[in-house]
C-alpha cells in the first residue's frame, strides 16, 4: 500500500510499505477514506520526538471502511465506516476506566504512557493512518461507527483535534463570562476559540504571528494579538485585561517560535524547544488563573518560569487528550448543527501529494490550516 513514511528530520516520503494484517483477534483493519496532518506531526519531523525509525507510517488522524475484523471484534463489523481516535487504549486498565485514555497502561510495551497511532516508538510503535490501511488494535474500544449523512469532512477531526480543543477549554476550567487568552491560531488554537465561545467565555483574545492564521481567528469575532508587534505580548494582554485573563491556552508546544538561544540549546539537546508560549502564559493569565496547556512539549526546560507560576498561585494543567471521553458528545453536538469545524480545512489532496502537504502545513505557506489526505 502507499503511506507517509518518517525519512529523516524534515524528510517525509510517499512510498509503497507492505499492508497491515490482523495480528490479535481484536484487532480491525480500516480502509482510510480521510485522514489529516497534525501540529503534533510537525513535532516528528523536526526531529522532537525521539526513537522514530526510518520508514516509520505516520498519522494518528485517520478514519475509514472496516476491511477486515479479528475474530473477537463485536464492537463494529466489516463495512462499517468509523473515526479512529489517537490514543490506543485497552478499555479496561485503571487509567482507562478513569478517563485517562490517553495513559492506558497496556497499549505501550516501550513506555510508561498510553500508545499513540503512528507516534514513534516511544509511543508504542504502531504505524500511522497516513496511509491506504490502518491496522486498528483493541478495536471494541477506540473506533467509533459515524452517522451516515454526515461527511468525512465534519467527524474525521473527532479523531484528535475537536477532542483535544474541547478537552482545553474544560480543562481550562473555562465558565461563561471568562476572558480566555488562546495562544495560537493552528487548527487546534482555532478550535479553541470556538469551544471557548461555546462555553460562554465572555471575552476571548487569540494570539499568533501568523497573519493570515490571525485573519481567520477574527472571522469568529475575538480579538487577535500578533505577537510580534509587541516587546512582551504577555505583559500587553495582562494590561488590556485588567491583570490578565482567567483562562490561557497554549495550543502551540515544543514547535512555537523559539529565541536564538532556545534555538542553539534544542539543536545541542539541551533543551526541549520553544517555551515562548509559556513565556507569554506567565504574564497574560490573572493571579489565581488557570493555564491550560493543549500543545506537546518534550524533553525538560531551561529557566522554566516556575516561581511567577508560583508566585501568582497559578494552576498549570496539561497533557494528552483522553479523546475517547469526548468523542459521543462532540459527534451529537455535529449531528444537530450545534458544532461545525470545516471552516478550518483549506487544503484537500490526494494522499500521495503528501510530501507536499507537509511543506506547506509546516512552512504556512499558501494560507494552509488544515489539510486533509485522501488515499
Ligand atoms: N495535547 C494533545 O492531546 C494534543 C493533540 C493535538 C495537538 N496537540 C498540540 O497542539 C499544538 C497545536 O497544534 P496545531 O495542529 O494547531 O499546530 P500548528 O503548528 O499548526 O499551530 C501552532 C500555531 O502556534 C503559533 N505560534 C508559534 N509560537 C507562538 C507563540 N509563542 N504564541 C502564540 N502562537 C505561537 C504558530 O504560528 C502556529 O500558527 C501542537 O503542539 C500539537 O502537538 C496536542
Ligand atoms: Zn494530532
Ligand atoms: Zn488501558
Amino acid at each position: 500500500m502507499k503511506a507517509i513514511v518518517y525519512e529523516g528530520i524534515k524528510n517525509v516520503k510517499v512510498k509503497e510499505v507492505s499492508d497491515p494484517s490482523i495480528e490479535k483477534a481484536d484487532d480491525i483493519i480500516v480502509k482510510v477514506t480521510s485522514t489529516a496532518i497534525c501540529g503534533s506531526d510537525l513535532h516528528l519531523i523536526h526531529g522532537m520526538v525521539p526513537n522514530m525509525p526510518k520508514g516509520f507510517v505516520l498519522g494518528h488522524e485517520t478514519m475509514g471502511i472496516v476491511e477486515e475484523i479479528g475474530k473477537d471484534v463485536h464492537k463494529v463489523k466489516k463495512g462499517d465506516r468509523v473515526i479512529v481516535p489517537f490514543p490506543i487504549s485497552c478499555g479496561h486498565c485503571w487509567f482507562c476506566q478513569h478517563d485517562l485514555w490517553s495513559q492506558c497502561d497496556n497499549s505501550n510495551e516501550n513506555g510508561e504512557v498510553g500508545a499513540i497511532f503512528g507516534y514513534s516508538n516511544t509511543y508504542g510503535g504502531y504505524d500511522g493512518g497516513q496511509a491506504e490501511y490502518l491496522r486498528v488494535p483493541y478495536a471494541n474500544i477506540g473506533p467509533t461507527i459515524v452517522p451516515e449523512e454526515l461527511a468525512d469532512e465534519q467527524v474525521l477531526f473527532l479523531t484528535d483535534i475537536l477532542p483535544t480543543s474541547y478537552w482545553g477549554v474544560e480543562n481550562g476550567g473555562v465558565k461563561s463570562g471568562d476572558t480566555v487568552v488562546v495562544l495560537g491560531c493552528g487548527p487546534v488554537g482555532l478550535l479553541t476559540i470556538k469551544w471557548a465561545a461555546f462555553q460562554g467565555a465572555k471575552r476571548i483574545i487569540a494570539v499568533d504571528y501568523v497573519g493570515y492564521r490571525l485573519e481567520h481567528a477574527k472571522k469568529y469575532g475575538v480579538e487577535v494579538v500578533n505577537f510580534e508587534e509587541h516587546d512582551n505580548a504577555g505583559e500587553y494582554i495582562k494590561e488590556i485585561t485588567h491583570g490578565g485573563a482567567d483562562v490561557v491556552i497554549d495550543c502551540v508546544g515544543m514547535d512555537g517560535k523559539m529565541t536564538a538561544i532556545e534555538m542553539v540549546e534544542t539543536a545541542l539537546k539541551l533543551q526541549g524547544g520553544s517555551k515562548s508560549a509559556i513565556e507569554i502564559a506567565t504574564q497574560a493569565v490573572r493571579k489565581g488563573g488557570t493555564v491550560s496547556m493543549v500543545g506537546v512539549y518534550g524533553a525538560r526546560y531551561n529557566n522554566f518560569p516556575l516561581g511567577d507560576f508560583f508566585a501568582r498561585n497559578i494552576t498549570l494543567k496539561m497533557g494528552q487528550c483522553p479523546a475517547q471521553s469526548y468523542v459521543n458528545r462532540i459527534m451529537t453536538l455535529i449531528k444537530t448543527g450545534k458544532f461545525d469545524a470545516t471552516d478550518i480545512i483549506t487544503h484537500k489532496l490526494t494522499l500521495d501529494k503528501g510530501e507536499h502537504a507537509y511543506e506547506i502545513f509546516d512552512k504556512k505557506q499558501d494560507n494552509c490550516i488544515k489539510v486533509i489526505l485522501k488515499p
